[in-house]
Parts: structure tokens; sequence; C-alpha cells
């Protein structure tokens, strides 16, 4: 139980990486407030929290709003009185048009879901864990933050835009208490990705449980000297 008594809010936390770091969180005794969209979704990992449920929180919350989440932060702080960890994994992925081809609402919103998710929920949490003296924040980039491939020009950017804006948020963060970290992953083992590729080597891709360890790690006082960090999780095979 080594997070027991920590409060961790999980954005996108019935997603693939999202539900399986938001069943970590509880497992370690945290108690997690999970942003969803899928009513359906938010039930599914009330069902697999099973008897740490008690400590979970769903709320419905666009996280690029940014008057939607600060209502979530007020409802948070309100009702604990402080955020211990926040984990950002929200994300959209679009892929196979040369940038001339592509539609300028899909780099919107790439932008939207890689960029300004991490915008908005850093920086409101930035503020009461400043106050606390103490955070920690990890945001979901993606390997393509740094590996820029032909046909997916909106996605790498807003990746590697999303890691530079947690590179100097963790700057502005220096010597507060409040540590901020990017992980990077490259494909992962959810069910959305065995439907889009089922003839692919599943076994090999990291799994989402694999990755909450880390993330878990990240938050945890471990890992307190790991700060303003860009950490691979593309697995070792
Ligand atoms: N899966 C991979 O192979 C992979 C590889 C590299 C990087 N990543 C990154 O890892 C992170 C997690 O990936 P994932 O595969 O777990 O994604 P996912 O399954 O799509 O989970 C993302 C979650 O965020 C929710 N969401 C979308 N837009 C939102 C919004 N505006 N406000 C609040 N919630 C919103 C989604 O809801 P809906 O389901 O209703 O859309 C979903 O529950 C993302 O940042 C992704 O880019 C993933």
């Amino acid at each position: 139980m080594a997070f027991a008594e920590k409060v961790a809010l999980v954005a996108g936390g019935t997603g693939g990486l999202g539900r399986a770091a938001s069943l970590a969180f509880l497992s370690a005794g945290a108690h997690a407030i999970v942003t969803y969209r899928s009513d359906r979704e938010f039930g599914d990992l009330k069902i697999g929290a099973g008897a740490n449920a008690s400590r979970l929180v769903g709320r419905q919350t666009d996280v690029t709003d940014e008057a939607a989440v600060q209502q979530l932060f007020a409802e948070i702080t309100a009702q604990h009185g402080r955020l211990d960890i926040l984990v950002n994994t929200v994300g959209g992925y679009a892929g196979g048009d040369k940038l001339w081809e592509l539609d300028t609402r899909i780099f919107d919103q790439m932008l939207a879901l890689n960029l300004r998710s991490g915008y908005v929920l850093a920086r409101a949490a930035a503020k009461v864990m400043l106050r606390q003296g103490k955070g920690a924040i990890v945001n979901v980039a993606s390997r393509s933050a740094l590996v820029h491939e032909g046909g997916l020009a909106a996605y790498a950017a807003s990746k590697a835009a999303a890691v530079a804006l947690m590179d100097s948020l963790a700057a502005d963060l220096k010597g507060s208490g409040v540590r901020v970290n990017s992980i990077l992953p490259s494909i992962i083992d959810t069910e959305a990705n065995r439907k889009a590729m089922p003839g692919a080597g599943f076994a090999k891709w990291p799994k989402p449980e694999d990755i909450a360890r880390v993330i878990l790690f990240l938050c945890s006082d471990d890992a307190r000297v790991i700060h303003g960090a860009a950490i691979p999780v593309y697995g070792a095979d």
C-alpha cells in the first residue's frame, strides 16, 4: 500500500493505459479520481477495481476544456484538500496522411488531445502542488515525440510539443518539491491496437500494466531524483 492516503488524478483513466494506471494506484492504496468519457467504460473500471472501488471516483470531463478542468480541481481540493499525483493518459492518434494531404481538423485534434490536455491539466495541478510543496506529474507522450516518421506530422509534432511543455514546466518547478516527467510509449498491447493490427505479434508489445508500473514508480518517493525526464517505455524486444 505504497500510496495509501495519496490522491491521484488519472486523466483518461478508463483508456487502454489509463485503466491499468488507475487500477494500479487503487491496488497501491491511493484514492483515484478518474476522468472518463464513456459511462460504460467507467462502469467496467469500477467492476475491475473490485473492493478498491470505494476509493475510486469518476468525473466525465473534457480535459481540453480549461473551465471544466478548473471545476474538477475545485471539487478535488474541496473533497480531499490536496492532490498528490496527476497522470495524463489522454491522447489521440492519427497517421498515414502526408502533410499536404492532412485534414487541418485532424491537426487541430492532435494538438488538442496530445498537447492542450497536458497544458490544461498540468497548470491546474502545478498550482495545487506548489501550495503543498510536493507532488508528481506524469504526462504520457510517445516515441513519436523523438522519432519523426513520415505520415505522422501532426501526431509527432503534438507529442514533441508535449514533451517540450513538460521540460519547460520542470524547469519552472525546480526546487519546489513538485516533479514532472514524460513517458514515451511506442506501441502498447491494448485492445484497440490488437483490433487495428490483427496479424501483429502482440506478445512483444509492452503491456499497459508494465507501463503503469513505471508510472507508479515515477510518482513514488523512490523516484525523487527524477525530474524533467522523458522516459522511453518501448520494451526490450
Ligand atoms: N496505445 C498505444 O500504442 C500508444 C503508443 C504511444 C503513445 N500512446 C499514448 O498513450 C496514451 C494512452 O494511450 P491509450 O492507447 O491508452 O489511449 P486510449 O485507450 O484512447 O485512452 C485515452 C482515453 O482518453 C479519453 N479521452 C479522449 N479525449 C478526451 C478528452 N478530450 N477529455 C477526456 N478524456 C478524453 C479517451 O476516451 P474515449 O475512449 O471515449 O475516446 C480514452 O478513455 C495516449 O496519450 C497515447 O497517445 C499510446
